[in-house]
């Protein structure tokens, strides 16, 4: 090795030794005959001085270095005069002074500072993102990463789990999104699809008797990207045979009980319920508006629809008389909103979609609300007594389609959460979403998609909605498919899969998909169930998802090492970019670009 220590493991008990260093110029301070250099390495950073009366030539190399040179350093490890005890820094009480100072390699200077956590604009960042991936920052996070990563193979790995790699190559799977293809050459027009995650191969791997997989799979998929989307990421991927929707529940609560608590001491986030909560897709959409609440705070939807049925109030009477509901929440201590406060919170809700928004604010002795007159006394004590209106406090209310009332009360709560900092950072409130529809109908297509994907169970007593005959009603089904969520996020999601041909037949019947197109797509599925298929199911937990929450971070960028922007390209390669023509001859491929 170039270095006998690394620069963050100094402490006093050094003192004395004779040390080599390696590393990069963090910050270099030149105070004439007397240099001090930082030196920082993966480990931490230590102040080396460079004094031209203790080693003239370490001083004369030290002047020629800058930030971000490369450089190794032999010294003596003493401690630090009394009073110039940094106690910011981890091996402050002591300093290396320098004998010899020898450059590797010079840097050009960095496009931003590679000390200090301040914003950098982002294309900057990313453009540079081997400089960028010097900052404490992204150090702490992909090294966090690197331990929940290793985490979960050991627990996997103590259940009798088997990591097994699926390919790369393969052909198209339905997860809902577009694919990415990748032309072949050997045959002419013919094209391999990037898995949008191993589903079809995982259970496979049940037939083939495995009982246990698990893999940290690599997923691809061309959508639209968020924060918590990018067209390549990673999923724990990972499926069993002879068990039931609660077994693989307890597995994944398990692992992320243990995951959350060992990483505490990194993190400083703690579990807000042990065991985690269940809710039913519906009990979510209705208390929440959303399939993935953020529990961190209550502030729950209460339904009004039966109190305000009959209401003068013309929005709401013929709101609820069309099949419509009347929806509200309790925002504690607002009602001291100003009336501009009070559009803007109405701008808010038109902006995700309503048609506007009633509010109420109870004072010491009554309610002030623009359609207060439009309501008996009868009707505001029930409203009052049904959202729990404390005086002081606000009430906004929503009357549109259920679909509608859940999309901005949803956000409405979340936005009323923020304000009043009722998501507390460092919590994380796990909750399992249970009971998915097993159908979801699309409107465009006027046809039915899967909610979860085509190889999902519905629950045992709804296999009937699919039969064709009297009970038909594929809207009725509810699936064996759960979600994992924490803090407003798709953390997981899974299913108990169908493992008998009849029932697959039966699910891509009401998909629409022809046994000709079943065979075509699925020729491969359908066989494997006719020898031996397991009943079987699983989960995949999204790994970028996961360590973002546990490094506290925002975007999923900010934990994968080499992302793309949102337009899924990578500032740093350039990629994508054009080919060559004779790459584009050798594929068979023409190019059609508008000019
Ligand atoms: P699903 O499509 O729900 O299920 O995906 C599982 C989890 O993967 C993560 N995820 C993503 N993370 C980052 N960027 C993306 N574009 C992205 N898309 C999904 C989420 C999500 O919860 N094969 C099934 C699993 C199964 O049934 O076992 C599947 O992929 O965290
Ligand atoms: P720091 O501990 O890096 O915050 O140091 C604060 C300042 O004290 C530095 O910028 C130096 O100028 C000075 N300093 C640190 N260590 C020494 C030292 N051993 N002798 C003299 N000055 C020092």
């Amino acid at each position: 090795m170039l270095k006998t220590h690394k620069c963050g493991e100094l402490r006093t008990h050094h003192v004395g030794q004779q040390v080599t260093l390696a590393g990069w110029v963090h910050r270099r301070r030149d105070h004439g005959g007397l240099i001090f250099i930082d030196l920082r390495d993966r480990w931490g950073i230590v102040q080396v001085v460079c004094d031209a009366a203790i080693s003239e030539e370490a001083h004369r190399v030290a002047d020629r270095v800058r930030s971000e040179y490369v450089i190794q350093v032999v010294g003596d490890v003493r401690a630090r005069p009394e009073g110039l005890v940094n106690p910011a820094l981890a091996t402050g009480e002591i300093e290396v002074v320098a004998h010899k100072v020898t450059i590797l390699n010079p840097s050009r200077t960095p496009p931003f500072y590679i000390s200090e956590d301040q914003p950098v604009d982002e294309a900057l960042r990313l453009r540079y993102r081997y400089l960028d991936l010097r900052r404490p920052r992204m150090q702490r996070n992909l090294i966090l990463r690197d331990k929940i990563i290793s985490y979960i193979r050991d627990y996997l790995h103590e259940r009798d789990f088997v990591e097994i790699e699926t390919p790369i190559l393969i052909k198209s799977t339905p997860e809902g999104a577009r694919d990415y293809i990748v032309p072949s050459r050997v045959h002419p027009g013919r094209f391999y699809a990037l898995p949008q995650s191993p589903q079809q191969l995982k259970q496979l791997l049940m037939v083939a008797g495995f009982e246990r997989y698990f893999q940290i799979a690599r997923c691809f998929r061309d959508e639209d990207l968020r924060a918590d989307r990018q067209p390549e990421f990673t999923q724990l991927d990972l499926e069993m045979s002879f068990v039931d929707r609660d077994d693989i529940l307890d597995l994944i609560e398990g692992l992320f009980i243990g995951l959350v608590e060992a990483m505490e001491p990194e993190t400083g986030k703690r579990l807000k319920f042990k065991p985690f909560p269940r809710l039913t897709y519906e009990e979510a959409m209705a208390r929440y508006g959303t399939d993935k609440p953020d529990l961190r705070f209550g502030m729950e939807m209460v339904d009004l629809t039966d109190l305000l049925a009959q209401s003068e109030f013309r929005v709401f009477s013929a709101t609820a008389a069309d099949g419509g509901q009347i929806k509200g929440i309790r925002v504690p201590g607002c009602g001291n909103y100003t009336r501009r406060e009070l559009d803007e919170l109405t701008a808010f809700a038109q902006k995700q979609g309503a048609k506007g928004l009633v509010w109420l604010i109870r004072t010491g002795d009554g309610m002030r609300s623009p359609v207060a007159k439009f309501l008996t006394p009868g009707e505001i004590e029930g409203v009052v007594e049904r959202m729990s209106l404390e005086p002081g406090d606000l009430g906004l209310v929503v009357a549109d389609r259920p679909d509608m009332v859940a999309q901005v009360l949803g956000q409405l709560r979340l936005e009323m959460g923020q304000r009043l900092g009722l998501m507390d950072p460092d919590e994380l409130a796990f909750v399992w979403i249970v009971d998915f529809p097993l159908y979801e109908w699309d409107e465009d297509e006027e046809r039915w998609t899967a909610m979860h994907h085509p190889f999902t169970s519905a629950l045992d007593e709804d296999w009937k909605y699919l039969q064709p005959g009297p009970d038909y009603d594929p809207g009725k089904a509810k699936a064996k498919a759960y979600d994992i969520v924490c803090n407003g996020w798709e953390v997981g999601g899974g299913s108990i899969r169908i493992h008998r041909r009849d029932q697959q037949a039966l699910m891509f019947d009401v998909l629409g998909i022809t046994p000709e197109e079943a065979q075509a797509q699925f020729g491969h599925m359908l066989e494997a169930f006719e020898y031996g298929a397991p009943p079987h199911g699983g989960i995949a937990p999204g790994i970028d998802r996961l360590v973002a929450i546990l490094a506290g971070e925002h975007n999923i960028r900010e934990v994968i090492a080499f992302p793309k922007t949102a337009q899924a390209t990578d500032l740093m390669t350039g990629a994508p970019s054009p080919v060559s023509q004779e790459q584009l001859d050798e594929l068979h491929i023409c190019l059609k670009l508008e000019e």
